[in-house]
């Protein structure tokens, strides 16, 4: 089994350059299949969950390859409408979008119920509403997802094209904007999505399919409208950097101290984190595509409330609530859209830390060192937290379940090292 060994207390200094965002790629690497032509998408990241996305691909018919590191090429002439391979499908969330794309191409799709980290229910309702306001009909029999619009592949008569709609979501949900935005881009007429996420990868969603010749409008507002068109062509397009994993860089720097340098990265993506930061007491200066923090002294607490973007992220959550562990005073962290996204706490407790989960808020009282144990990574962003705490804490840390973290960061170890933390990967 897998795990990172890290001996914390030292600071951490240099730069590191952010790679292209894992949610991006979640929706816009299903999203080429909608093409019956060859597309380039650069800036992928190199992580086990977008290993596992092209061997979908693969499976259903497209011809993948690297071009060069970060960049693949997806021929998707010959994909056929096919069972999304549930042993593949079902080990990640993001193997819903490939309803979408089918759907959207074929007017079939099947695909188990996707998995995904364990954060609480993760119900896909929303997005099998959506489909049925577009004329779909859908059933779950035996774990599958089976949707489909009246054509030649469904035997009931129609052209296989979804129709246009107003769907108005019932919560803010990223994932159903994402694969009604797929759904739609060739659907006959125009769909409007109401109550939409605003999130940079639904702005990154937008811009792929744009540029293969889709016409969606206002992605980043609550209202994207979709005006449907009969055929996409291929193209190239660059991903935007992970909004997430600077964000798990910058926190990394304000609980260990120092003077990080990120690259590549959108400043005004991290606004939010930004600003949490800075009222904590770290330095952090933008520049047009870095973002520099500095910690010197001991951070003071602070109290946090995840949102939908442009609020604070629930995906670095865990990874502020391990800097807030050894910050001045008592710190509330609030987690408003997943409903069991703590359980990294009582890792974090075995290090040392003084937390107490009550219902969605958990009350961290600071305590001014941490100490090195075992621990296990139970999720992508808990294992994040983890190391996080390991950087800031005495002594040495060893972390198991590190799979969880490959899902979602590109060489972390390699990342972390070059900023001059003592980690490395033990098999
Ligand atoms: N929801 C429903 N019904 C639906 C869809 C969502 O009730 O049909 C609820 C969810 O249960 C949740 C809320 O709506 O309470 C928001 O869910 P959302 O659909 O926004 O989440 P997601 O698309 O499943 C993506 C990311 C998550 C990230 C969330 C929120 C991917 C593959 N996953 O999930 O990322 O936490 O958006 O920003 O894009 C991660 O990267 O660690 C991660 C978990």
């Amino acid at each position: 089994m897998k795990r990172y060994v890290i001996h914390g207390g030292r600071p951490l200094r240099g730069e590191v350059a952010v790679s292209g965002a894992k949610n991006a790629a979640a929706s816009i690497l299903p999203g080429t299949l909608l093409i019956d032509g060859i597309c380039r998408i650069s800036n992928v990241p190199e992580i086990s969950d977008v290993k596992l996305t092209i061997e979908i691909m693969e499976r259903l018919g497209a011809k993948v390859r690297f071009t060069e590191p970060g960049t693949i090429e997806i021929d998707g002439r010959a994909v056929r409408p096919q069972l999304v391979p549930p042993q593949l499908g079902s080990r990640m969330r993001a193997s819903h979008f490939f309803i979408g794309s089918m759907l959207g191409r074929f007017g079939c799709a099947s695909a188990p119920l996707p998995g995904g980290c364990d954060l609480g229910e993760r119900p896909i309702d929303q997005h099998l509403k959506g489909f049925s306001l577009m004329g779909a009909s859908e059933r779950i029999e035996d774990g599958i997802v089976h949707v489909s619009v009246p054509g030649p592949l469904s035997g009931r008569e129609g052209n296989g094209r979804l129709k246009g709609s107003r769907i108005r979501f019932d919560m803010v949900t990223v994932g159903a904007t994402m694969n009604l935005m797929l759904a739609a881009a060739l659907a006959e007429g125009t769909t409007v999505l109401e109550n939409a996420a605003r999130e940079p990868h639904i702005i990154d969603l937008a811009g792929f399919l744009n540029a293969m010749g889709a016409d969606v409008r206002d992605a980043g507002t609550e209202t994207i409208t979709i005006n449907g068109v009969p055929s996409l062509k291929g193209g190239e397009y660059r991903l935007i950097p992970d909004q997430i994993e600077a964000g798990t860089y910058m926190a990394a720097a304000a609980a260990a101290g120092g003077d990080v340098k990120l690259t590549g990265v959108i400043p005004q993506h991290m606004d939010c984190i930004s600003s949490v930061l800075r009222k904590m007491g770290a330095e952090i200066e933008e520049g047009s595509d870095f973002i520099t923090v500095r910690k010197r002294n001991r951070v003071a607490g602070a109290d946090i409330t995840t949102l939908p973007y442009p609020g604070f992220p629930t995906d670095l959550q865990p990874q502020l609530a391990a800097v807030l562990c050894t910050a001045e005073g008592r710190s509330k962290v609030t987690e408003s859209i997943w409903e069991d996204r703590f359980h990294y706490t009582e890792e974090l407790r075995r290090m040392g830390a003084d937390i107490t989960v009550c219902g969605k808020t958990a009350v961290i009282e600071g305590v001014s060192k941490l100490h090195g144990t075992a621990v296990e990574a139970c999720d992508l962003r808990a294992g994040a937290a983890l190391v996080i705490a390991a950087l800031a804490a005495d002594g040495k840390t060893e972390i198991g379940q590190v799979g969880y973290i490959e899902r979602g960061y590109q060489d972390m170890v390699g990342k972390l090292s070059g900023l001059g933390a003592d980690i490395h990967l033990e098999e």
